[in-house]
């Protein structure tokens, strides 16, 4: 069966419209077959797309690490927590294939910088205890983001977002286990952890997006359910859940303005070096060049599977 575009009369776009209105105002899903506006559709594709490319490349600075992981137990828990970043970066790009893009159209984009992924894997890992704070405050900031997600309004992007928050759950606890043995070895451990929690700190703190008030599409995200809640709520949860957690943990959090505010009933903190957010969205972060480089040649070293997966699927069709 041929699919033939009939222009549609006024009426029926009516309709169609305020379906998606009232579906949207029910809190109810989006799916792929249904209509929905043209910069709802763009702005799922753009989001999912981003979250998909972060996952791939937040691959890449834990990876650093797997040949030199201090014991077997280390090694096949940051091989089996980079592999499941894998595994989330294919069920976001599923999801945003049922929007009518396809992964390859966007992996071109993420390699050409057309397409942006999170600021925070620009930064290096400089010592195993990264591997820690990576699973602690990325994976941690990436729960509080990815949380409300499961209730977005698009179908495909929430379920997706549901198996991957159990993961990233599991993701944190192993990176907050990891720098609770380190803060029980030496000095030396304890420095390490201190000094890698100094370094991302103020990175994952950056992972919620600009302040609200420089965020323009905040309003029109949550407009459509497409967002939960706003950059700056996040950023609070994100710090309230923390800072006990460090506290636990033995370290400081390197931030002089971090006080409980008794009348907010909240932690009161300091603002990131939006400066530095902006450069790295520029693709001037410290690894970018790097990160980008790095996929590029996997994705050309990759040529031959998918050429052999293409050339078996047709035959396949074909038999
Ligand atoms: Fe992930
Ligand atoms: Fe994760």
């Amino acid at each position: 069966m041929t699919l033939t575009e009939t222009p549609l009369d006024a009426g029926t776009q009516a309709d169609l419209e305020s379906h998606f209105e009232a579906t949207i105002a029910r809190n109810d899903r989006i799916e792929p077959r249904d209509w929905m506006p043209d910069g709802y559709r763009r702005t799922l594709v753009r989001q999912i797309a981003q979250h998909a490319h972060s996952e791939i490349i937040g691959m890449q600075p834990e990876g650093n690490w797997i040949s030199r992981a201090p014991s077997l137990r280390r090694k096949a828990i940051l091989l089996a927590k980079v592999q499941d970043e894998a595994g989330h970066g294919l069920y976001l790009y599923s999801a945003a294939e049922t929007l009518g893009v396809s992964r390859l159209e966007l992996t071109e984009m993420l390699i050409s910088g057309r397409q942006k992924y999170s600021s925070i894997f620009n930064y290096p890992t400089l010592s195993y205890a990264d591997v820690g704070s990576i699973g602690w405050l990325v994976d941690g900031a990436a729960i509080c983001n990815q949380v409300p997600l499961c209730r977005t309004s698009f179908g495909p992007y929430g379920r997706a977002m549901i198996r991957v928050c159990k993961e990233e759950s599991f993701h944190q606890r192993q990176g907050y286990e990891l720098l609770t043995t380190m803060m029980r070895g030496t000095d030396e451990q304890r420095a390490m952890v201190q000094e890698s929690v100094d370094r991302f700190w103020w990175p994952a703190l950056m992972m919620f997006g600009p302040p609200d008030a420089d965020s323009p599409n905040t309003a029109q995200s949550m407009a459509w359910g497409i967002k939960r809640n706003t950059n700056d709520e996040l950023r609070q949860k994100f710090v309230d859940m923390s800072v006990p957690q460090a506290e636990a943990l033995g370290v400081t959090l390197p931030d002089p303005d971090l006080a409980w505010n008794d009348e907010r009933a909240h932690y009161d903190f300091g603002q990131p070096d939006w400066d530095e957010f902006m450069q790295g969205v520029k693709g001037n972060g410290p690894c970018n060049a790097q990160r980008l480089a790095h996929r590029r040649r996997a994705h050309e070293d990759g040529a031959w599977v998918r050429a052999a997966a293409t050339a078996f699927a047709t035959k396949e069709a074909t038999a």
